[in-house]
């Protein structure tokens, strides 16, 4: 019950107020936001302790089916979050919110939202990529929140963030339980390196509408 309490008021219209404040400057301004301790996902990650591992399944890339080559650019494995548990809508919801005040602000058009859970075992990365590729106009922004409590620079697995094509540095992102980090998807490429421990996140990513009357969007 404590936990769900907690669940409760960390999504809270006033939390996520300035949060969302927040989210929407660092975007207008820069194109990414990085929020550590921003939320207390409680109840999402009781509720990934109780599901079935056998849920999860090995992640591939977009739409293409050529699995072999994919295993050499991402390892993790994904549950996709379909609302179908309580805490699953209660993200979905939360998302909604966030999706409804950037609109409000930026203007960005988010039509949609899909988003899954990952897990990286120790020994798992993420190669340099991009979430969405320049004039396919599907993934506009990219939202990812961290589930690990304790994570310490021993355990790897930090996001890295370039903030252009030349950039080979990266800005260094902690998974650390709360930390919520949002980026344009067209322009940031991005990778996630070699996990130490057990890495779960949730990945998911804010969509316009593509369809037209010749031809309808698919919903993922
Ligand atoms: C992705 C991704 C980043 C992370 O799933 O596309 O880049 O830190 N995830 O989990
Ligand atoms: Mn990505």
């Amino acid at each position: 019950m404590a936990a769900i309490e907690s669940f409760v008021n960390d999504y809270d219209e006033y939390t996520n107020d300035g949060l969302f404040q927040r989210i929407a400057n660092d975007i207008s301004s820069k194109g990414y936001s990085v929020n550590p301790a921003a939320l207390h996902p409680g109840l999402l990650l009781e509720h990934l302790a109780q599901m079935n591992a056998g849920k999860f399944t090995q992640a591939g890339i977009g739409r293409d089916t050529q699995h072999m080559q994919n295993i050499f650019v991402r390892q993790d494995e994904i549950c996709w979050i379909t609302g179908e548990s309580e805490p699953g809508r209660r993200w979905l919801s939360w998302a909604a919110e966030l999706q409804q005040f950037l609109n409000r602000r930026l203007f960005l058009g988010l039509f949609s939202f899909e988003s899954h859970f990952a897990h990286y075992s120790p020994g798992d990365y993420y190669r340099r990529h991009l979430d969405a590729f320049k004039g396919e106009a599907n993934r506009v922004l990219s939202l990812v929140v961290y589930l690990n409590p304790d994570w310490t620079l021993d355990d790897g697995g930090e996001l890295l963030l370039y903030r252009d094509m030349h950039d080979m540095e990266g800005l260094r992102i902690t998974p650390a339980a709360g930390t919520v980090v949002v980026f344009l998807s067209e322009d940031f490429p991005h990778e996630v390196l070699t996990a130490h421990r057990d890495r779960y996140s949730i990945a998911g990513w804010f969509r316009v509408n593509t369809s037209t009357a010749e031809r309808v969007d698919p919903p993922l």
